[in-house]
C-alpha cells in the first residue's frame, strides 16, 4: 500500500492493518515516507482516533524502529515509572532508589523539562560530575551496582518517535491520545521493561487538566501497554498544587535527598511516591498489596533507598559523598527572600502552571528545547491548598539572582495563589487503573 493510500484509509475512518502501520513507520525512519505524509497521517489520527489494536501496532512499530534493550541477565524484575509531568514533581529521584532497595531494577530513561514542567535530567545536571548520557557499559554497570540508573534518552531508542514528535510539534497534532500513547510507550518498551507504573497528573499544573481527560489518557496507556506485553498500571494523581514544597532543579534535588534521609518529607509527595512504588512491587509480583506497602516503607525508613541513591550518583560520576555533603556540591542562588501573603485567609487555589512558569522566568526552565537553564533558582518552602495564612506570612521563598528577577518571581507567585475563605478538597490519588 502506498503511503497516500494508507493515509486515505485513516482519513476515511477505515481500519488499519498492523503490517501497514509497521511499513509506514519504517518508511518514516528510512525516508520513503515524507514529513508531509507523516503530518497528514497524524492529523487524520487526531480527528478519527485509533482502535486499541491500531494503537498497539503503532506502539510496537515505533519501538521496533530502533534498538530494544535486554536486561534478561539481571536477577530481578525490571521496571520503571512514567509521569506525564508536573511542578515540584521530583518523585523519580526517590522512586528509583526505593524500588532498587526492594529488589526491582530500574533503568530509568528520563527527559528534560519544557514549558512549565521540570525535567528529571535537569535536576541531575545540578549534581557536579553526574553524567546523564553514559555509554551503554556504564549504564549497565550502574543498574547492576545500584539497582537503578537515571539517564537521558539515547538516539538509538525509538527513533521514529523523535521524528514523528518533531512533526506533531509543528502541526498541532501533539494533543492526540493515540499518538501520545504510542510516543510514551514505544520509548518504555524499547528500554526493555517488564513492568511500568504511570503517574498521570490531573489539575491546574497537569498536561491533562481535567480528571476525565487524565482518565482517558491513563486508560489508553494501560490498555495499550498491556496489549503490547508490558505489565502496566496507572495512578491518577493531583497536580492542583506543586507536589513537593520545592520547585527548581537543585532545590528539588535537596528536597529529594532530605526525603531519602528522613530529614524532611513533604506529606503529599511521600504518599504519591510510596503509592507508585508499592504499585510496582505489586505488579512485579514481589508482594501483595499489603506487603508491597510495608516493603517500600521499610526500604525508605531503613536508609537502604538513600544508600542506593548514593551508589547511583557515585557510579555515574557524581561525588561519592553527595548525600553527606550535598550543600557543598549543589549550586546555590546568591539571594533568598520570602514571598509573603497580602491578605488573611486560607489558600483556596493555586495556578500550578503559573508557579512552574515562575521558575522558568527565574531562568530555571526552558521554553525552547535548546535553552540553557540556571539550576540554582526556584522556589522552596511552598505552602499548599488549605493552609491558613495571615497577611505577612510566608507563601514560599524565592532563590534568585537579581532584584528584577525577584520582583517578577514574586508577582507571578502571588498571582498564582488565591486566598479565600475556604479551600476545595482535591483527592491526592483520585483514581487507580490496575
Ligand atoms: N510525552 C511524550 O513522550 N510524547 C508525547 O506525545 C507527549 C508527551
Amino acid at each position: 500500500m502506498l503511503p497516500q493510500e494508507f493515509i486515505a484509509r485513516k482519513r476515511d475512518n477505515l481500519p488499519l492493518a498492523a503490517d501497514d502501520i509497521a511499513r509506514f513507520i519504517a518508511g518514516l525512519v528510512d525516508g520513503s515516507v515524507s514529513p508531509a505524509q507523516a503530518a497528514a497521517f497524524a492529523m487524520a489520527v487526531y480527528f478519527n482516533d485509533m482502535s486499541v489494536d491500531e494503537r498497539v501496532a503503532l506502539t510496537l512499530a515505533m519501538r521496533d524502529s530502533g534498538k530494544v534493550l535486554d536486561w534478561s541477565d539481571l536477577p530481578g524484575p525490571v521496571a520503571d515509572k512514567h509521569s506525564t509531568g508536573g511542578v515540584g514533581d521530583n518523585v523519580s529521584l526517590m522512586l528509583a532508589p526505593i524500588l532498587a532497595a526492594c529488589g526491582v531494577y530500574v533503568p530509568m530513561i528520563s527527559g528534560r523539562g519544557l514549558g512549565h514542567t521540570g525535567g528529571t535530567l535537569d535536576k541531575f545536571d545540578s549534581i557536579p560530575g553526574y553524567t546523564t548520557n553514559p555509554d551503554n557499559a556504564l549504564f549497565r554497570r550502574t543498574v547492576e551496582a545500584a539497582g537503578c540508573a537515571i539517564i537521558g534518552q539515547t538516539d538509538d531508542l525509538a527513533p521514529a518517535d523523535r521524528t514523528l514528535y518533531a512533526i506533531r510539534d509543528v502541526t498541532a497534532t501533539v494533543e492526540s491520545i493515540p499518538l501520545i500513547t504510542a510516543s510514551i510507550l514505544s520509548k518504555k518498551l524499547a528500554a526493555g521493561l517488564q513492568a511500568l507504573i504511570l503517574d498521570v497528573k490531573t489539575g491546574s499544573g497537569a498536561f491533562m487538566s481535567t480528571l476525565e481527560k487524565s482518565r482517558a489518557l491513563a486508560e489508553s496507556l494501560v490498555s495499550v501497554a498491556n496489549g503490547a506485553g508490558l505489565k502496566t498500571g496507572a495512578l491518577i494523581t493531583d497536580m492542583n498544587e506543586p507536589l513537593a514544597s520545592a520547585a527548581g532543579n537543585a532545590l528539588e534535588v535537596r528536597n529529594a535527598v532530605d526525603f531519602l534521609t528522613g530529614t524532611h518529607q513533604d506529606e503529599r509527595l511521600k504518599e504519591v511516591t510510596l503509592a507508585l512504588c508499592a504499585a510496582i512491587v505489586e505488579i512485579t509480583g514481589l508482594g501483595t498489596a499489603g506487603e508491597a506497602r510495608a516493603k517500600v516503607e521499610q526500604a525508605l525508613a531503613s536508609g537502604a533507598a538513600a544508600e542506593r541513591f548514593a551508589i547511583m550518583v557515585g557510579a555515574l560520576g557524581g561525588p561519592t559523598d553527595f548525600i553527606e555533603r550535598m550543600n557543598d556540591y549543589l549550586p546555590a542562588a546568591p539571594h533568598v527572600r520570602d514571598i509573603t501573603a497580602e491578605a488573611d485567609g486560607i489558600v483556596s487555589g493555586i495556578d500550578t502552571r503559573g508557579v512552574g512558569m515562575g521558575v522558568v522566568a527565574l531562568g530555571g526552565g526552558r521554553t525552547r528545547p535548546t535553552d540553557s537553564i540556571d539550576h540554582a533558582v526556584g522556589y522552596d518552602r511552598i505552602i499548599g491548598i488549605g493552609v491558613k495564612v495571615e497577611r505577612g506570612d510566608t507563601l514560599a521563598r524565592v532563590h534568585f539572582r537579581s532584584q528584577d528577577d525577584f520582583v517578577e518571581a514574586q508577582r507571578r507567585f502571588r498571582q498564582a495563589y488565591a486566598i479565600g475563605e475556604s479551600a476545595p478538597r482535591h483527592p491526592l490519588i483520585p483514581a487507580r487503573i490496575m
